[in-house]
Parts: C-alpha cells; sequence; structure tokens
C-alpha cells in the first residue's frame, strides 16, 4: 500500500480553539480521522504529523525519500519564513502538495508569499479542513499517474 505523509507546522495542534473565524471548529484530531477515511476510500496508508519545531519538520521532510510515496504538507507560519523547509523540499523527490486552511492570497500581505510552496507540485488552500482531503485527491493523481 502507498504511504502518504502528512506534516502539519506550528499552533495547528491547537485548532478548533485558535481564531475559528479563519481556521474553523475542527480540532486536528478531527481532520486526522477524516484524512484517515479518505485514506482508506483511496486504498493508502496515511501517516500524520505535527511539529511546532523547523528542525522536526526538516528531518521528517528528510524521510520520505526512503519511507514514503507522497507527502502533503501545511508548513503553517513557516510557509512565509523557512528557506530550510523549502531546501529540503527541493531534496526530496517525491511527490508533494503544500495546503493551508484558510485562503493565505486573502489576508495579510506577509501571508501573500509562500516560500516553501517553490518546492512542491502543487498548492490548495482556503477550503478549510477540505484543503487536507483535497490535498490527498491531489497526491494520489501524482503518484499513480
Ligand atoms: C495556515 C496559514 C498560515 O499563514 C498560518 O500561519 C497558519 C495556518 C493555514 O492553514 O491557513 O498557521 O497555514
Amino acid at each position: 500500500m502507498k504511504r502518504i505523509l502528512i506534516i502539519n507546522g506550528p499552533n495547528l495542534n491547537l485548532l478548533g480553539n485558535r481564531e475559528d473565524d479563519i481556521y474553523g471548529k475542527d480540532s486536528l484530531d478531527k481532520i486526522k480521522s477524516d484524512c484517515e477515511k479518505k485514506g482508506k476510500e483511496k486504498n493508502v496508508e496515511i501517516i500524520f504529523f505535527q511539529s511546532n519545531n523547523e528542525g522536526e519538520i526538516i528531518e521528517k521532510i528528510h524521510e520520505v525519500n526512503d519511507k514514503y510515496d507522497g507527502l502533503v504538507i501545511n508548513p503553517a507560519a513557516f510557509t512565509h519564513t523557512s528557506i530550510a523547509i523549502l531546501d529540503s523540499l527541493r531534496a526530496n523527490s517525491k511527490p508533494k502538495i503544500e495546503i493551508h486552511l484558510s485562503n493565505i492570497y486573502a489576508r495579510e500581505e506577509y501571508r501573500k508569499k509562500s516560500i516553501t510552496s517553490e518546492g512542491v507540485d502543487g498548492l490548495i488552500c482556503g477550503f478549510g479542513g477540505n484543503s487536507y482531503l483535497l490535498g490527498i485527491e491531489a497526491i494520489c493523481n501524482l503518484i499513480y499517474k
């Protein structure tokens, strides 16, 4: 079975209790179980990971080449700052999709630039928790193309 890693960046562990007008009322655990359900439908294994630590996220991305068939990543605030995460994405040869709950292009100026999206195959944003499910659809299309 193909294995898809979903990485979640800083503060996403607070979902449900964090600016719910922007990010919705679902907790990260609820999004995780929705993703696992979607994985069953698509016949892929979903491995879910969250960290508030840039180095841990980079080390997880390093594992993708050997251990996973594709990556879906919500780098959260690191999206707008992290050349180090961009470099680790570029060093990875597996299909990769960046996702965001909110439409980062309809928000503050400092969120309109995604540094990390320069290292992925495509970007999905603005669909709330559904961005994750669309990300799984998109990564499956890339893996099976
Ligand atoms: C986010 C958007 C980022 O700008 C923000 O820092 C987040 C969440 C999203 O999913 O909409 O933490 O990645």
